[in-house]
């Protein structure tokens, strides 16, 4: 299903919005049962219309072209802005821009570069801290590369105090229709702004705090924010950029992920009982099987994470080929950072596994406790007692500090 809506968010503002509930995967990796939105915005003044943005080519050029035409007449756009060149917004503007008579296409230089490569169009590059001028208004470009890609800007509309974010202050969830910050279950909505995170952003966090404190400096008056995913923030605007910061911060707090494989069972009954013990040690315990859960969830949690457990069956006399594929994309997004990690393997025979987890955690940036705990079908009372203490180090641990 796919529903294209729109909603006016200031004077001539305009948000165009295509949820997209066909897509099973984001980026063809991470899974989205909720689907994701593609937002879009039309900003007019004397009779012109600029576009920022378009959608992924699940739909049509033709239906974007409609829903603009539901809301101005479309031989009155006359610019278009693409934030950033990945094809989730750009997708349509080659197509959509031949149908809106040939508009200017305005960018920054890196992503005039990648749209001539990607779509064979020409466009007009714009720098840090131009204008572009749609009639009497003026937006301000402020370059903030790699939100995730190199080439991105945000455009600042100066009398409505808009900030149009791209990828940033973005969530996963398709809208059936266009709401603002005031009318979701707003701590419900945070939870899946941080699964985006997660698997969008977070390896460039640092950079995003950079432009963040960019931002910041530039004592811009924003009232309103209009990322390309999600919801548009108005009231909340200070919640979601402080959740924002934690999450680039990689904030811990006191929480255990415990992530296991388990084929026949028994290391989840491991698992079960090892999140019994942390349960008195920590405020939060939270428990994957990581064959069946949702990879996103999953690096969700690890995110805010003090500590994570990770529950290793071997298989074929190496680690779970599913939690070595996790731990890489642990790796990939840089999540594993500032956490103590453990490791319980469970085992019949072979030899390298505890070598090849930990150096995986490792350069996953884990800082590993202990030698990795080895286990063999369920545990004797006495093995119990030894896990017991193992958590409550461990615990006691990564406890310093947060
Ligand atoms: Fe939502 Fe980087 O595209």
């Amino acid at each position: 299903m796919r529903v294209l809506s729109h909603r006016e968010i200031g004077r001539e503002v305009y948000w165009l919005s295509v949820a997209d509930f066909e897509s099973k995967l984001f980026e063809s990796i991470w899974p989205i049962p909720r689907g994701v939105n593609y937002n879009a915005y039309l900003v007019g003044d004397g009779g012109e219309y600029l576009l920022i943005d378009s959608a992924k080519k699940f739909v049509e050029a033709r239906e974007l072209v409609e829903l603009i035409g539901r809301v101005v007449d479309t031989g009155k756009v006359k610019h278009i802005a693409v934030l950033h060149t990945e094809p989730d917004h750009s997708g349509l503007v080659a197509e959509a821009s031949s149908l809106l008579g040939n508009p200017v296409v305005y960018l920054t230089s890196k992503a005039a570069l990648l749209m001539k490569r990607l779509f064979g169009i020409d466009t007009k590059v714009l720098k840090d801290d131009d204008s572009l001028k749609v009639g009497n208004r003026l937006l301000r470009v402020v370059e903030l590369p790699w939100v995730h890609r190199p080439d991105t800007m945000f455009l600042y509309l100066q009398d409505e105090g808009v900030l149009f974010s791209s990828d940033a202050f973005g969530a996963f969830g398709a809208l059936e229709d266009p709401r603002f910050d005031s009318e979701v279950d707003f701590d419900l909505y945070l939870e899946s702004a941080k699964k985006y995170f997660a698997t969008v952003v977070a390896k460039y966090r640092r950079l995003v705090l950079q432009d963040l404190e960019k931002l910041r400096k530039l004592e811009l008056n924003v009232r309103t924010i209009a990322p390309a995913h999600g919801i548009v923030l108005r009231d909340r605007v200070r919640d979601f950029t402080q959740a924002l910061v934690s999450w680039c911060e990689l904030r811990k707090t006191s929480k255990v992920t415990v992530v296991y494989g388990s084929m026949y069972g028994f290391t989840e009954l491991i698992a079960n009982f090892a999140s019994d013990q942390l349960r008195y040690r920590v405020q939060s315990v939270v428990s994957h099987d990581v064959s069946n859960d949702n990879v996103v969830n999953i690096l969700s949690d690890v995110a805010d994470s003090a500590g994570v457990l990770f529950l290793v069956p071997t298989y074929e006399a190496e680690a779970f080929p599913p939690m070595v594929n996790l731990v890489d994309l642990i790796r990939l997004k840089r999540l594993g950072e500032g956490k103590l990690a453990a490791v319980f393997l469970t085992k019949l025979w072979g030899s390298a596994e505890v070598e090849q987890m930990t150096a995986k955690l490792e350069a996953a940036g884990f800082e590993i406790y202990a030698p990795a705990m080895e286990l063999v079908n369920f545990p004797t009372e006495e093995e119990l007692e030894g896990i017991r203490g193992f958590l409550k180090d461990f615990c006691e641990k990564f406890s310093e500090g947060i």
